[in-house]
């Protein structure tokens, strides 16, 4: 069963003369558990599919369905909702509050979603990311791996179906992005989680179980 089913999606940025058609004809279907990554040159749509997917941007055209919750049909607040409760994001630059420690920002999904997070998964979470001895550091204190590990806590705090990732290793030299991948493929595949991530890495690619290419607002290869 799909996990995310998007069907004949559309994008364009802007009306008129200066508007851009970033995306055309997209259909996929993704399995829960599965590992996809995007790749594609730069302009060719990636980031405007993942934040369509996303629920972060609406697509012109076509639906896309989460769990069978087709978006188009939510609210902006439902959306906010689905966001916050199904899905966890992960980009190059890792946004991280800079007045909260490690801690903090790892819990700040669930604090939004008036909940807490629960201690055991927490300690567990942090354990994991290698990140015990800094949890009460604030992000300036650590270094961009790190930093980036602190925000797939926060991306993992909801323990969300899916976790969208957009270049999640872009800032990163090529060993730490490398620990940060394998960390990010352990803890998804322990929870089943689904992952989508875009990447310009062959070798981040090849880890993927598979791999979109996108050109020019379409999919060339699947
Ligand atoms: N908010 C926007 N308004 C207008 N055009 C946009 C907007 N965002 C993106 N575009 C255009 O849509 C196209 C696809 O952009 P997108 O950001 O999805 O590319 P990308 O594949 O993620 O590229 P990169 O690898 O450089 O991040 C590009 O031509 C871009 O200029
Ligand atoms: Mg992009």
């Amino acid at each position: 069963m799909s996990i995310i089913n998007v069907v004949n999606v559309g994008k364009v940025y802007g009306k008129g003369p200066n508007s851009v058609r970033a995306l055309k004809n997209i259909n996929l279907k993704i399995d829960k558990g599965e590992f996809i990554a995007i790749v594609g040159a730069s302009g060719s749509g990636k980031s405007t599919l993942l934040n369509i997917l996303g629920g972060v941007d609406r697509a012109t055209e076509g639906d896309v369905y989460i769990d069978k919750i087709n978006l188009g049909e939510l609210s902006e607040n439902d959306i906010s909702l689905l966001r916050l409760r199904k899905l966890g994001f992960v980009f190059q630059l890792y946004n991280l509050i800079p007045v909260l420690t490690v801690e903090e920002n790892i819990e700040m999904p669930v604090l939004l979603d008036d909940g807490t997070m629960e201690e055991n998964y927490k300690e567990e979470l942090i354990k994991m990311l290698g990140l015990d001895d800094r949890k009460n550091h604030l992000p300036s204190e650590l270094s961009g791996g790190q930093q980036q590990r602190v925000a797939i806590g926060r991306a993992l705090a909801n323990k969300p179906d899916i976790i969208l990732a957009d270049e999640p290793t872009g800032n990163l030299d090529s060993n730490t992005a490398m620990d940060v991948m394998d960390l990010l493929k352990y803890i998804t595949s322990k929870y089943n989680q689904t992952l989508v991530l875009i990447t310009h890495d062959e070798k981040i690619a090849a880890m993927a179980d598979r791999v979109i290419t996108i050109k020019d607002g379409e999919i060339l290869n699947d």
